[in-house]
């Protein structure tokens, strides 16, 4: 049985002096609790987008295994992915993804049924037809396929646009149907897998900036119009791309968004937690700092809402991040955007986030829904 004491005690120590450094060695490297058993400490899911071909590396498995208890797809879901001819679909990837979790007692959520990025080279065109089919038979196809295992699906990513039209994205979907083509994609999300959590994904809502706080207004207007329609969105994605070097974290407006959503009835996910340390220093030391400093206080306040029941980091190790290594050529650098770095060592920012988790209040619902 794993006691809170037996968690708290090595993280609750490192924790105090997590922004500086690691663990001491005898801290997260061989801690064998991952920062999924201490979100479920508090009645919340963590886990990471990753893909198959990341799955073929036994130490990021392995380290997968350890700290994840929830996963999403980083691209072999979207529809270029999942429907790369009119009509045919290839589930293939998808599924190897799913069946992972399932096999290793992991949630897992699905992203994403609509989007203006990654879709199939032939859509653009078929879409001319305005047949909504297009929208509604993908979204039966796909949520119905994997209806009953899903934790949430992401149905609309990125639609919101401050200051045009509507404070809508001009995107293939809105071309083609309007405005209502969101409302179409919840109902046919609804009708094809009932018991999943249907979300609304997006970002610019995160840091303190003006254009953040336009984005803020817009979505509780977008979400409290959705809502008084009908429009079955049962939570709000929140990426969390943050900035090391850039705009920060204003905690009283975050904080203040966050308790606009909860009073809508919405759930709210950190779906896509990473923090971008480009403009900072070559130093490592003062790089991993800021990431941790910066997820610190995003998450310090995002916990701090009972509505938050998950949160995912976009990738789990920076190993991932730098396939062709320009950013070592170009910059002199590799990002270190994640918890784990390219060798799965935790980094300060695994201390941040496992701190955070242990010193959150618990969420207010079932684990992570
Ligand atoms: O297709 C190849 C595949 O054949 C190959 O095996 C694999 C590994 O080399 O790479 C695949 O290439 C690309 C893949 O990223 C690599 O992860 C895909 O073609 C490319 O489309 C894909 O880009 C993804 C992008 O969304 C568009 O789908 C990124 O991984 C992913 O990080 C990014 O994620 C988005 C979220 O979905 C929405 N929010 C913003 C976020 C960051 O841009």
């Amino acid at each position: 049985m794993l006691t809170r004491r037996a968690v708290l005690a090595p993280i609750v120590l490192g924790a105090a002096s997590f922004a500086a450094r690691p663990f001491p060695s005898s801290g997260p490297n061989t801690f064998k609790h991952g920062l999924g058993t201490m979100a479920a400490s508090r009645g919340r899911l963590y886990g990471c987008a990753t893909s198959t071909y990341q799955l073929r590396d036994s130490d990021f498995v392995r380290a997968l295994e350890r700290e994840a208890t929830i996963l999403v797809a980083e691209y072999e879901m979207k529809r270029a992915a999942l429907q790369p001819e009119p009509g045919d679909y290839d589930f293939t990837a998808a599924d190897a993804l799913l069946h992972f979790a399932r096999a290793h007692g992991m949630a897992f959520r699905g992203h994403t049924l609509v989007w203006h990025k990654a879709n199939p080279p032939w859509l653009p065109d078929a879409l001319s037809t305005r047949n909504e089919n297009l929208l509604t038979g993908y979204i039966q196809a796909v949520a119905g396929h994997y209806r009953g295992q899903m934790h949430s699906w992401d149905v609309v990513n990125e639609a919101i646009a401050p200051g045009a039209a509507g404070n809508l994205r001009e995107t293939l979907w809105l071309k083609a149907f309007g405005p209502n083509y969101i409302d179409l994609a919840f109902h046919a999300a609804r009708a094809a897998d009932p018991n999943a959590l249907l979300v609304y994904n997006d970002q610019g809502c995160e840091a303190g900036g003006a254009n953040n706080d336009r984005f803020r207004a817009a979505t509780l207007d977008f979400l409290e119009r959705a809502k008084a329609r009908g429009v079955p969105i049962d939570a709000y994605g929140m990426q969390g791309h943050l900035q090391a070097f850039g705009t920060a974290v204003d905690q009283r407006k975050l904080r203040d968004f966050l308790e606009r959503l909860k009073a809508l009835d919405l759930r709210i996910l950190i779906t896509e937690h990473d923090v971008d340390d480009s403009g900072g220093p070559s130093d490592i030391a003062v790089r991993d700092r800021a990431v941790a400093d910066a997820s610190r206080r995003f998450l310090d306040v995002a916990l701090d809402n009972s509505a938050v029941g998950a949160v995912l980091t976009w990738g789990l190790s920076d190993r991932f991040l730098d396939f062709a290594g320009w950013h070592a050529m170009l910059k002199g650098y590799t990002p270190r955007m994640l918890p784990l770095d390219g060798a799965f060592a935790r980094k300060p920012l695994w201390n941040a986030i496992a701190a955070a988790f242990l010193s959150a209040a618990p969420a207010g619902r079932a684990a992570g829904r």
